[in-house]
Protein backbone atom coordinates (compact mmCIF):
# COMPACT_ATOMS: atom_id res chain seq x y z
CA UNK A 1 0.00 0.00 0.00
CA UNK A 2 1.09 3.54 -0.54
CA UNK A 3 2.71 5.43 2.51
CA UNK A 4 1.36 8.64 4.06
CA UNK A 5 3.24 10.44 6.37
CA UNK A 6 2.28 13.86 8.42
CA UNK A 7 3.39 15.61 11.76
CA UNK A 8 2.45 18.44 13.67
CA UNK A 9 4.09 19.98 16.33
CA UNK A 10 3.05 19.86 20.31
CA UNK A 11 4.34 23.73 20.89
CA UNK A 12 0.08 24.76 22.07
CA UNK A 13 -2.31 23.54 24.89
CA UNK A 14 -4.85 22.31 21.65
CA UNK A 15 -5.05 22.42 18.56
CA UNK A 16 -7.08 25.35 16.62
CA UNK A 17 -9.42 24.80 13.63
CA UNK A 18 -6.39 25.92 11.06
CA UNK A 19 -4.55 22.87 11.99
CA UNK A 20 -8.21 20.46 11.87
CA UNK A 21 -9.49 21.62 8.47
CA UNK A 22 -6.03 22.59 6.54
CA UNK A 23 -4.58 18.92 7.38
CA UNK A 24 -5.80 16.39 10.57
CA UNK A 25 -9.19 16.11 8.65
CA UNK A 26 -6.95 14.76 6.08
CA UNK A 27 -4.85 12.48 8.00
CA UNK A 28 -8.13 10.66 9.31
CA UNK A 29 -9.67 9.98 5.98
CA UNK A 30 -6.21 9.11 4.01
CA UNK A 31 -5.60 6.32 6.81
CA UNK A 32 -8.47 4.14 5.20
CA UNK A 33 -6.25 3.89 2.11
CA UNK A 34 -2.59 4.66 2.95
CA UNK A 35 -0.38 2.42 4.94
CA UNK A 36 -0.53 5.80 7.51
CA UNK A 37 2.60 7.18 9.80
CA UNK A 38 1.64 9.83 11.84
CA UNK A 39 3.62 11.60 14.75
CA UNK A 40 3.60 14.78 17.26
CA UNK A 41 6.98 16.44 16.11
CA UNK A 42 8.60 17.09 19.49
CA UNK A 43 12.05 17.83 18.07
CA UNK A 44 10.47 20.57 15.95
CA UNK A 45 9.09 21.51 19.00
CA UNK A 46 12.10 22.67 20.63
CA UNK A 47 13.65 24.58 17.79
CA UNK A 48 12.03 27.38 19.98
CA UNK A 49 12.14 27.99 23.41
CA UNK A 50 10.09 24.84 25.74
CA UNK A 51 9.53 24.35 29.34
CA UNK A 52 10.07 20.84 29.68
CA UNK A 53 6.78 19.79 31.98
CA UNK A 54 5.21 21.72 29.53
CA UNK A 55 6.47 20.04 26.56
CA UNK A 56 5.14 16.39 28.06
CA UNK A 57 2.17 17.61 28.75
CA UNK A 58 1.80 19.34 25.57
CA UNK A 59 2.82 16.10 23.68
CA UNK A 60 0.08 14.00 25.33
CA UNK A 61 -2.48 15.93 24.87
CA UNK A 62 -1.55 15.89 21.29
CA UNK A 63 -1.64 12.80 20.68
CA UNK A 64 -4.92 12.57 22.72
CA UNK A 65 -6.31 15.26 20.16
CA UNK A 66 -5.37 13.07 17.36
CA UNK A 67 -6.51 10.36 18.70
CA UNK A 68 -9.96 11.79 19.91
CA UNK A 69 -10.37 13.21 15.73
CA UNK A 70 -10.61 9.65 14.48
CA UNK A 71 -6.68 8.87 14.12
CA UNK A 72 -7.19 4.70 14.17
CA UNK A 73 -3.91 3.57 16.11
CA UNK A 74 -4.49 -0.07 15.11
CA UNK A 75 -4.68 1.43 10.99
CA UNK A 76 -1.92 4.14 11.34
CA UNK A 77 1.17 4.27 13.34
CA UNK A 78 0.88 7.03 15.57
CA UNK A 79 3.94 7.95 17.44
CA UNK A 80 6.17 10.09 19.16
CA UNK A 81 8.93 12.25 16.79
CA UNK A 82 11.56 11.49 19.34
CA UNK A 83 11.19 8.16 19.94
CA UNK A 84 12.34 7.37 16.49
CA UNK A 85 15.97 8.33 16.50
CA UNK A 86 16.05 7.37 12.78
CA UNK A 87 14.51 10.89 12.02
CA UNK A 88 17.92 13.03 13.95
CA UNK A 89 19.88 10.93 11.83
CA UNK A 90 18.52 11.05 8.15
CA UNK A 91 18.16 14.79 8.85
CA UNK A 92 22.75 15.36 9.46
CA UNK A 93 22.87 13.43 6.19
CA UNK A 94 20.27 15.78 4.63
CA UNK A 95 21.99 18.70 6.04
CA UNK A 96 25.24 17.90 4.16
CA UNK A 97 23.11 18.24 0.83
CA UNK A 98 21.27 21.60 1.96
CA UNK A 99 22.63 24.88 0.42
CA UNK A 100 23.06 27.68 3.47
CA UNK A 101 21.54 29.74 0.65
CA UNK A 102 18.64 27.02 -0.16
CA UNK A 103 17.95 26.99 3.69
CA UNK A 104 17.67 30.32 4.49
CA UNK A 105 15.84 30.91 1.56
CA UNK A 106 12.62 28.94 3.65
CA UNK A 107 9.94 31.39 3.90
CA UNK A 108 8.92 30.49 7.34
CA UNK A 109 12.19 30.46 8.84
CA UNK A 110 12.51 33.94 7.37
CA UNK A 111 9.25 34.91 9.10
CA UNK A 112 10.25 33.61 11.97
CA UNK A 113 13.63 34.35 12.41
CA UNK A 114 13.10 38.40 11.80
CA UNK A 115 11.05 38.86 14.38
CA UNK A 116 14.51 38.21 17.01
CA UNK A 117 17.72 39.32 16.85
CA UNK A 118 20.17 36.32 15.35
CA UNK A 119 21.46 34.84 18.74
CA UNK A 120 17.88 34.61 19.64
CA UNK A 121 16.98 32.29 16.79
CA UNK A 122 18.45 28.47 17.13
CA UNK A 123 20.61 27.05 14.30
CA UNK A 124 17.65 24.30 14.85
CA UNK A 125 15.05 26.68 13.30
CA UNK A 126 17.31 27.12 10.65
CA UNK A 127 17.70 23.37 10.11
CA UNK A 128 13.98 22.89 10.59
CA UNK A 129 12.46 22.06 7.18
CA UNK A 130 15.61 19.65 6.64
CA UNK A 131 14.19 17.26 9.36
CA UNK A 132 10.86 17.97 8.08
CA UNK A 133 12.43 16.14 4.84
CA UNK A 134 13.91 13.41 6.93
CA UNK A 135 10.33 12.66 8.68
CA UNK A 136 9.02 11.93 5.63
CA UNK A 137 11.71 10.95 3.51
CA UNK A 138 12.76 8.23 6.28
CA UNK A 139 9.41 6.34 5.57
CA UNK A 140 9.35 6.72 1.95
CA UNK A 141 6.02 8.25 1.79
CA UNK A 142 3.78 9.18 -1.51
CA UNK A 143 1.81 11.46 -0.02
CA UNK A 144 1.98 14.47 2.77
CA UNK A 145 -0.93 16.05 3.58
CA UNK A 146 -0.85 19.35 4.87
CA UNK A 147 -1.99 22.61 4.53
CA UNK A 148 -1.03 25.72 2.46
CA UNK A 149 1.40 27.30 4.72
CA UNK A 150 4.09 23.79 4.17
CA UNK A 151 4.13 23.96 0.50
CA UNK A 152 7.82 25.46 0.30
CA UNK A 153 9.07 22.36 2.73
CA UNK A 154 7.93 19.68 0.68
CA UNK A 155 9.51 21.42 -2.59
CA UNK A 156 12.68 21.11 -0.24
CA UNK A 157 11.94 17.74 0.73
CA UNK A 158 11.37 16.29 -3.01
CA UNK A 159 14.67 18.46 -3.97
CA UNK A 160 16.33 17.05 -1.55
CA UNK A 161 14.93 13.75 -2.34
CA UNK A 162 15.89 14.05 -5.96
CA UNK A 163 19.51 15.11 -4.96
CA UNK A 164 20.82 12.24 -2.75
CA UNK A 165 18.93 9.82 -5.57
CA UNK A 166 20.96 11.97 -8.27
CA UNK A 167 24.10 11.60 -6.43
CA UNK A 168 24.09 8.22 -4.75
CA UNK A 169 21.49 6.12 -6.67
CA UNK A 170 17.60 5.93 -6.35
CA UNK A 171 16.69 5.79 -2.45
CA UNK A 172 14.25 7.66 -1.98
CA UNK A 173 10.30 8.14 -3.30
CA UNK A 174 9.42 11.27 -4.27
CA UNK A 175 6.52 12.32 -1.92
CA UNK A 176 3.57 14.34 -3.11
CA UNK A 177 1.98 17.59 -0.96
CA UNK A 178 -1.73 16.77 -0.44
CA UNK A 179 -3.14 20.10 0.29
CA UNK A 180 -6.65 20.57 0.23
CA UNK A 181 -8.75 22.82 -2.36
CA UNK A 182 -11.15 24.76 -0.12
CA UNK A 183 -9.35 24.78 3.41
CA UNK A 184 -5.49 24.65 2.72
CA UNK A 185 -5.31 28.27 4.41
CA UNK A 186 -8.01 29.13 7.15
CA UNK A 187 -7.72 33.05 8.40
CA UNK A 188 -7.88 34.83 11.23
CA UNK A 189 -10.91 35.69 12.85
CA UNK A 190 -9.61 39.13 13.97
CA UNK A 191 -7.58 39.55 10.97
CA UNK A 192 -8.79 37.31 7.93
CA UNK A 193 -6.11 38.29 5.84
CA UNK A 194 -3.75 36.56 8.15
CA UNK A 195 -3.15 32.64 8.38
CA UNK A 196 -5.40 31.39 11.76
CA UNK A 197 -1.93 30.58 14.11
CA UNK A 198 -1.46 29.96 17.96
CA UNK A 199 0.09 33.68 18.38
CA UNK A 200 -3.49 35.73 18.35
CA UNK A 201 -5.61 33.87 20.82
CA UNK A 202 -8.31 36.08 19.85
CA UNK A 203 -8.76 34.73 16.38
CA UNK A 204 -7.79 31.43 17.22
CA UNK A 205 -10.54 28.93 17.58
CA UNK A 206 -8.88 26.33 19.66
CA UNK A 207 -10.16 22.87 19.62
CA UNK A 208 -9.79 22.35 23.44
CA UNK A 209 -11.24 25.98 25.12
CA UNK A 210 -14.71 26.25 26.59
CA UNK A 211 -16.57 25.54 23.54
CA UNK A 212 -18.65 29.16 24.72
CA UNK A 213 -15.83 30.96 24.21
CA UNK A 214 -15.40 29.60 20.55
CA UNK A 215 -18.93 30.77 20.06
CA UNK A 216 -17.90 34.02 21.21
CA UNK A 217 -14.83 34.64 19.40
CA UNK A 218 -16.99 33.32 16.07
CA UNK A 219 -19.60 36.28 16.91
CA UNK A 220 -17.20 38.47 17.17
CA UNK A 221 -15.21 37.72 13.95
CA UNK A 222 -13.75 40.68 11.63
CA UNK A 223 -16.10 41.10 8.74
CA UNK A 224 -17.35 44.34 6.38
CA UNK A 225 -19.15 46.86 5.76
CA UNK A 226 -21.71 45.45 3.07
CA UNK A 227 -24.40 43.15 4.38
CA UNK A 228 -24.60 40.88 2.09
CA UNK A 229 -23.42 36.54 2.68
CA UNK A 230 -21.36 36.13 -0.38
CA UNK A 231 -18.01 33.70 -1.02
CA UNK A 232 -15.61 36.14 -2.59
CA UNK A 233 -12.26 36.13 -0.62
CA UNK A 234 -10.70 39.19 -1.99
CA UNK A 235 -13.44 41.53 -1.54
CA UNK A 236 -15.02 39.69 1.47
CA UNK A 237 -11.98 37.82 3.26
CA UNK A 238 -13.94 37.59 6.86
CA UNK A 239 -17.71 36.78 5.81
CA UNK A 240 -15.49 33.68 3.26
CA UNK A 241 -13.58 32.66 5.91
CA UNK A 242 -16.85 31.99 7.56
CA UNK A 243 -18.23 30.12 4.89
CA UNK A 244 -15.31 28.06 4.22
CA UNK A 245 -15.21 26.96 7.64
CA UNK A 246 -19.41 26.08 7.86
CA UNK A 247 -19.18 24.61 4.82
CA UNK A 248 -16.03 22.37 6.10
CA UNK A 249 -17.47 21.43 9.40
CA UNK A 250 -21.48 20.32 7.68
CA UNK A 251 -20.22 19.19 4.82
CA UNK A 252 -22.49 21.68 2.82
CA UNK A 253 -21.59 23.30 -0.18
CA UNK A 254 -20.56 27.25 0.03
CA UNK A 255 -23.39 27.50 -2.48
CA UNK A 256 -25.96 26.28 -0.71
CA UNK A 257 -25.00 28.39 2.11
CA UNK A 258 -25.20 32.15 0.36
CA UNK A 259 -28.85 30.85 -0.84
CA UNK A 260 -29.84 29.73 2.58
CA UNK A 261 -28.64 33.22 4.24
CA UNK A 262 -29.33 35.48 1.26
CA UNK A 263 -31.16 38.68 2.58
CA UNK A 264 -29.98 37.51 6.33
CA UNK A 265 -27.57 39.44 8.74
CA UNK A 266 -24.12 38.42 9.59
CA UNK A 267 -25.23 37.59 13.22
CA UNK A 268 -27.14 35.13 11.98
CA UNK A 269 -24.33 33.11 10.03
CA UNK A 270 -22.28 33.67 12.98
CA UNK A 271 -24.40 32.52 15.51
CA UNK A 272 -25.43 29.48 13.41
CA UNK A 273 -21.53 28.60 12.69
CA UNK A 274 -20.94 29.28 16.55
CA UNK A 275 -23.50 26.29 17.43
CA UNK A 276 -22.01 24.39 14.77
CA UNK A 277 -18.43 24.53 16.51
CA UNK A 278 -20.07 24.10 19.61
CA UNK A 279 -21.42 20.70 18.67
CA UNK A 280 -18.34 19.50 16.65
CA UNK A 281 -15.42 20.44 19.92
CA UNK A 282 -17.87 19.18 22.60
CA UNK A 283 -17.82 15.56 22.05
CA UNK A 284 -14.14 15.76 20.89
CA UNK A 285 -13.36 17.08 24.11
CA UNK A 286 -15.30 14.42 26.25
CA UNK A 287 -12.91 11.53 24.13
CA UNK A 288 -9.75 13.62 24.40
CA UNK A 289 -10.34 13.90 27.94
CA UNK A 290 -11.00 9.53 28.25
CA UNK A 291 -7.76 9.42 26.72
CA UNK A 292 -5.85 11.66 29.19
CA UNK A 293 -7.60 10.28 31.90
CA UNK A 294 -5.51 6.78 30.94
CA UNK A 295 -1.83 7.90 30.42
CA UNK A 296 -0.51 4.72 30.65
CA UNK A 297 -2.54 3.54 27.90
CA UNK A 298 -2.00 6.42 26.05
CA UNK A 299 1.94 5.50 26.19
CA UNK A 300 1.14 2.10 25.28
CA UNK A 301 -0.04 3.22 21.87
CA UNK A 302 2.68 5.68 21.19
CA UNK A 303 4.97 2.76 22.29
CA UNK A 304 3.39 0.81 20.02
CA UNK A 305 3.19 3.03 16.65
CA UNK A 306 7.07 4.19 17.61
CA UNK A 307 7.72 0.59 17.37
CA UNK A 308 6.19 0.07 13.79
CA UNK A 309 7.94 3.41 12.58
CA UNK A 310 10.99 1.85 13.58
CA UNK A 311 11.17 -0.79 11.78
CA UNK A 312 10.40 1.04 8.37
CA UNK A 313 12.76 4.10 9.12
CA UNK A 314 15.54 1.49 10.37
CA UNK A 315 15.59 0.34 7.16
CA UNK A 316 15.24 3.42 5.23
CA UNK A 317 18.83 4.65 7.12
CA UNK A 318 20.62 1.25 6.38
CA UNK A 319 20.28 1.73 2.82
CA UNK A 320 20.93 5.50 3.30
CA UNK A 321 24.29 5.24 5.53
CA UNK A 322 25.70 2.52 2.62
CA UNK A 323 25.25 4.51 -0.56
CA UNK A 324 26.64 7.47 1.39
CA UNK A 325 29.94 5.22 2.00
CA UNK A 326 29.69 5.02 5.71
CA UNK A 327 30.82 1.08 7.12
CA UNK A 328 28.34 -1.35 8.21
CA UNK A 329 28.87 -1.27 12.15
CA UNK A 330 29.60 -5.06 12.79
P1 LIG B 1 2.05 22.80 12.39
O1 LIG B 1 2.24 22.02 13.65
O2 LIG B 1 2.29 24.27 12.43
O3 LIG B 1 0.61 22.59 11.83
C1 LIG B 1 0.06 21.30 11.61
C2 LIG B 1 -0.72 21.28 10.31
O4 LIG B 1 -1.76 22.28 10.31
C3 LIG B 1 -1.69 23.05 9.13
N1 LIG B 1 -2.16 24.41 9.42
C4 LIG B 1 -3.11 25.05 8.72
N2 LIG B 1 -3.86 24.68 7.67
C5 LIG B 1 -4.78 25.57 7.22
N3 LIG B 1 -4.97 26.79 7.77
C6 LIG B 1 -4.24 27.21 8.83
N4 LIG B 1 -4.45 28.40 9.37
C7 LIG B 1 -3.26 26.31 9.35
N5 LIG B 1 -2.37 26.40 10.37
C8 LIG B 1 -1.70 25.22 10.40
C9 LIG B 1 -0.23 23.00 8.71
O5 LIG B 1 -0.08 23.27 7.34
C10 LIG B 1 0.16 21.59 9.09
O6 LIG B 1 -0.15 20.69 8.05
N6 LIG B 1 6.29 21.88 9.91
C11 LIG B 1 5.00 21.33 10.28
C12 LIG B 1 5.09 20.06 11.12
C13 LIG B 1 5.85 18.95 10.49
C14 LIG B 1 5.46 18.16 9.38
C15 LIG B 1 6.48 17.19 9.21
C16 LIG B 1 4.36 18.18 8.53
C17 LIG B 1 7.04 18.44 10.93
N7 LIG B 1 7.42 17.39 10.16
C18 LIG B 1 6.42 16.26 8.19
C19 LIG B 1 4.31 17.24 7.51
C20 LIG B 1 5.33 16.30 7.35
C21 LIG B 1 4.27 22.35 11.12
O7 LIG B 1 4.87 23.21 11.73
O8 LIG B 1 2.94 22.16 11.23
Amino acid sequence: RPRVLSGIQPTADSFHLGNYLGALREWVTLQREFDAFYCVVDLHAITVAQDPAELRRRTRVSAAQLLALGIDPDRSALFVQSHVPEHAQLSWVLECLTGFGEAGRMTQFKDKSTRQDADHVSVGLFTYPILQAADILVYQANAVPVGEDQRQHLELTRNLAQRFNARFGSTFTLPEPKIPQETAKIFDLQDPTAKMSKSVPAGVVELMEDPKRSAKKIRSAVTDNEREIRYDPEAKAGVSNLLVIYSALTGRAVSELEAEYAGRGYGDLKKDLGEVVVEFVTPFQDQVRGYLDDPAELDKILGKGAEKARSVAAETLRSVYDRIGFLPSM
